[in-house]
């Protein structure tokens, strides 16, 4: 089959975008793909061959030209973080094409990113969420009045975001301002999430032969108790991942419970990840978000999760390309 591994993007995540690209590049099984890595960036839709040629993607039906053959993908792996890989956009295109693709369709693609919608329809489910706030950069809400609406801290994300970038948690009323006006540099939507007092896990989930599948939890622990997971914890090495992690059986067992019922709710395909804070004083699993494109970069969990489970990558991205035909 041949294999289109489309990567980049158009946010600050393409940089995390082209490393899981490379780790999934490198664990396919080549004797039954012929993949081609197409990059989509702010220049354009390129193809570069091996020999370091050059060629623009047809918007038209996703088709490149190698030297004189027209070359027509048979799926789409998406290996993308942040828009518009990961927020249903290239989703929706691909399936105007008719083209298969990896993990979750448009819509729950779509909710899933928009933070606000995610915890609204988890909650739905009966999924424990944090408290927040919605904000909209056209209906300005002043910074000092938030403390009366919800318990600080708080974290202040960029609502349709990723890897925590423009995200900050906030301890001191005072630093509110600053913090939301970081956030909608980002995005022109906010949130503000109530903290969840716990530890955090962070499991990836997947659908193989019509049954959920819970990977090996990974246990995530700050090294700066100030901080949190932001993005040089997460990519810099200052964090430990713990996997799988060391936790007794009945609170991994809420955390899987709550994760399939997560997974069913918003209709997932493929593999995704979801990050949860288990209180303790409740003994409940809080949902923080989705991911429905997990990093895959060598430093990313789910193939630390894939390792634990005792599995090959390589099998395991065969699954998930198996899955969208
Ligand atoms: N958004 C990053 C890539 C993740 O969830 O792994
Ligand atoms: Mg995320």
């Amino acid at each position: 089959k041949t294999i289109a591994l489309v990567t980049g993007g158009l946010s600050g995540e393409s940089v995390i975008s082209y490393k899981s690209a490379a780790t999934i590049e490198k664990n396919l099984d080549r004797e039954k793909y012929d993949v081609y890595v197409v990059d989509i960036n702010p220049e354009g839709w390129f193809y570069t061959d091996s020999t370091g040629v050059k060629t623009t993607v047809s918007k038209d039906d996703f088709s490149i030209m190698e030297q004189d053959r027209k070359i027509r993908f048979d799926a789409v792996l998406i290996g993308m973080h942040g828009t518009p890989g990961e927020d249903g956009k290239l989703q929706g295109y691909f399936d105007m094409l008719g083209i298969p693709y990896t993990g979750c369709d448009a819509a729950s693609s779509a909710i899933t990113f928009n933070k606000r919608y995610a915890v609204a329809v988890a909650r739905m489910a009966g999924i424990g969420v944090a408290n927040s706030l919605h904000l909209f950069a056209h209906t300005p809400v002043a910074a000092a009045t938030i403390p009366d609406r919800l318990k600080l801290p708080v974290f202040v994300k960029p609502n349709n975001g990723g890897s925590s970038i423009g995200m900050s948690k906030v301890d001191d009323a005072a630093e509110l301002e600053v913090a939301i006006a970081k956030a909608f540099k980002e995005d022109n939507q906010v949130l503000v999430e109530e903290m969840i007092a716990g530890r955090e896990f962070t499991v990836g989930v997947y659908r193989s032969n019509g049954m959920i599948h819970v990977l090996p939890l990974t246990e995530v622990k700050a090294h700066d108790s100030k901080s949190f997971f932001d993005f040089e914890a997460k990519y810099e090495g200052k964090s430990t991942e713990v996997t799988p992690a060391v936790v007794a059986e009945p609170v991994a067992e809420k955390i899987r419970t709550a994760a399939k019922t997560v997974y069913e709710v918003f209709n997932c395909r493929g593999v995704i990840r979801i990050d949860f804070i288990y209180n303790e004083a409740e003994d409940r699993p809080y949902m923080l978000e989705v991911n429905t494109i997990p990093g895959q970069s060598a430093a990313s969990i789910v193939p630390q999760q894939v390792a634990a489970a005792g599995a090959k990558l390589t099998d395991f991205y065969t699954l998930l390309v198996e899955e969208c035909f």
